[in-house]
């Protein structure tokens, strides 16, 4: 069964993330530089939140406000879901799906390890079933 760690080794560790008085307008462009979903946010290499393109649309192009003039906290989710490297990738799905995330941080020894959204989940998961499958057809083939 997959883990954290194998999606890790397979799409690296490197996060993206802003402190929490960047412009969303500044946190914006690089979600779209970065081709990501998705920002930490980190005071002092603390996690203090995460930033979402639904966060952007939702709580500032919905409500109206200036991308310039408002800040990453006033729209970042705060109470922020975390795993493991030993966490397997079947609990990181059912975790996104039942609290309804899409990315989560990953913490080893309170250090941030890297970020697994449900994309990189998706992905671990058909790579394991077509492994399944390949080597169910050379058994038969045999
Ligand atoms: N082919 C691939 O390898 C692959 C992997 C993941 C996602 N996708 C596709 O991309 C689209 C969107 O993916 P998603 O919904 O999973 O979310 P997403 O767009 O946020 O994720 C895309 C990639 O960016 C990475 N990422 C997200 N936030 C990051 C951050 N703060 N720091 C560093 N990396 C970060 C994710 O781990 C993922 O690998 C989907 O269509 C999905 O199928 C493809």
């Amino acid at each position: 069964m997959k883990t954290v760690k194998d999606i890790l080794a397979s799409k690296g560790s490197e996060f993206a993330a802003v402190t929490p008085d960047t412009s969303v307008l500044t946190a914006a462009q690089k979600l779209s530089d970065k081709g990501i979903g998705s920002l930490l946010v980190l005071q002092n290499d603390k996690l203090v939140g995460l930033v979402s393109e639904r966060d952007v649309a939702y709580k500032l192009v919905c409500a109206g406000k200036s991308a310039a003039e408002t800040p990453v906290e006033a729209i970042m989710s705060t109470h922020v879901l975390c795993v493991t490297p030993l966490q397997t990738v079947e609990e990181c799905m059912a975790l996104m799906t039942d609290k309804r995330v899409r990315h989560l941080p990953v913490l080893q020894d309170d250090r941030i390890a890297g970020i697994v959204s449900i994309g990189d989940a998706v992905k671990a998961v058909i790579a394991e079933q077509q492994f399944i499958i390949e080597q169910l057809e050379s058994y038969i083939s045999q």
